[in-house]
């Protein structure tokens, strides 16, 4: 990965910074879009690789999207099997759901990505899109997969066999650009984006809190502004918490409660966190949020809390670090198969600052008082969100070396700008 070495150095961050537009969210609106009645114009959409990935693959299914500078225009059509293999880069989300919706438009297409995604486990999603009837063979369930249409539908009624959004949002955009009913039940309250944007563009959308049904109207259209990237503001946020002397304003972020936990997890802990300006926007909650550093204590964080902090964790652990006292963060184990192998990567950065982790059975154990100072290396392993959580580490617990910081641009362009000019 391409980069240099950078050294964060202790710091308190204060005054009020934005965010990306929502990375989960902006790879919904595409997909979405592409099926839509009538054109959807998206603004806000997440600027990172990630969602460059989806864009261009829907390119490559025969979808024209449009750009004028701030608005994304997506003018729908019927997804055409594609030429050229889609390249879904980095993105674990693009795979997921693209192999869902192209399995419901019926398209034969081979996926494939970079190495680390070819190392991320895809049959969760193309066992349960094969019950659907879809034609999928992965290679020894990673990518390159092909798609061979979907001859037959069968299963429209799926018991989620993972915890993932991604795989539930693969069964729903399968049914949606198939265009027949299907219901997803066993969740385990992943996030909802899919379900949300569904429903604001007028599909007939049935919940409770394990299940979701989708009826067979298209989405309309139309307009949308994407929230402010929870996963993104979670940076500032918890250097912002953890750092003595830091007060800070993260304004328009999405505060999805499916995304929120690391804001439950930190108040466990004794973190003074503020939601202002509380609103709804295009069906998404979204809100200020104030932090100020106070000392934090340990505690026992549970697998639900967990869940909605999936991509959080090592912002946990690195809080959980700096705490008096031991934490446990507990339902972790699918950690070992995001971006890179994020316990490996945990270990790494709490080692570089000298503070005890132990991983068992799903359960990161943490012990507190880290005091830093020790001007510690931490590897991404390429890693985008392992980049900024050694960011975070720095301004707690630094100095911290990082040896690449090239990666933050598959979700969050211009986040060491940001960061530069919070810490001024
Ligand atoms: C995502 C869901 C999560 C998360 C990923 C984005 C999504 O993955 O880790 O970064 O957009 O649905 P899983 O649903 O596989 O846990």
């Amino acid at each position: 990965m391409p980069g240099n070495p950078i050294i964060f150095r202790p710091g308190a961050l204060r005054g009020s910074v934005g965010v990306p537009g929502d990375k989960s969210i902006s790879h919904r609106a595409l997909i979405v879009g592409a099926c839509c009645a009538q054109p959807l114009r998206i603004a806000g959409l997440n600027p990172g690789r990630d969602v460059r990935a989806t864009r261009e693959a829907l390119r490559a299914l025969g979808i024209a999207i449009e750009d004028d500078g701030s608005v994304v225009t997506v003018l729908p059509g019927r997804l055409q099997s594609p030429s050229t293999t889609l390249d879904c880069m980095n993105s674990g989300t693009t795979a997921r759901m693209l192999l869902g919706a192209c399995a419901g438009a019926g398209v034969r297409a081979r996926f494939d990505g970079d190495g680390s995604l070819r190392r991320r486990p895809m049959e969760p999603a193309c066992a349960q899109l094969r019950a659907f009837g879809a034609k999928i063979e992965t290679t020894n369930g990673h990518l390159p997969a092909r798609l061979d249409g979907t001859p037959q539908i069968e299963t429209r009624h799926f018991i989620l066999l993972s915890p993932s959004a991604q795989v539930k949002s693969a069964l729903l955009l399968a049914g949606l650009y198939a265009g027949v009913e299907v219901r997803v039940d066993g969740d385990r309250g992943s996030r909802d984006h899919t379900e949300r944007l569904l429903e604001y563009l007028g599909c007939e959308v049935e919940r409770t809190a394990r299940s979701v049904g989708l009826g067979t109207g298209k989405p309309t259209g139309g307009e949308i502004g994407v929230a402010g990237d929870f996963s993104a503001a979670a940076f500032f946020i918890t250097a912002a918490a953890l750092t003595p002397g830091s007060d800070l304003l993260v304004r328009d972020v999405g505060v999805n409660p499916t995304r929120t936990g690391l804001l439950e997890a930190l108040r466990m802990m004794g973190a003074e966190l503020r939601l202002r300006n509380e609103r709804t926007r295009f069906g998404e909650p979204v809100a200020d949020v104030a932090v100020v550093a106070r000392p934090l204590v340990g505690a026992a964080i549970g697998p639900d809390v967990a869940l909605r902090a999936i991509d959080e964790i090592p912002l946990l652990a690195i809080a959980a670090a700096s705490a008096q006292g031991t934490t446990t963060i507990s339902g972790v184990a699918d950690l070992r198969s995001k971006e890179s192998d994020r316990i490996a990567a945990i270990e790494r950065l709490l080692g570089a600052a000298g503070a005890g982790v132990t991983y068992e059975r799903g359960v990161l154990r943490i012990a507190g008082d880290a005091r830093g100072g020790r001007d510690g290396l931490v590897t991404t392993g390429g890693d985008h969100r392992i980049a900024m959580a050694a960011a975070v580490l720095g301004c707690a617990l630094g100095p911290i070396t990082v040896d690449e910081t090239a990666s933050v641009a598959v979700s969050f362009p211009g986040f060491l700008e940001r960061l530069g000019a919070l810490r001024a």
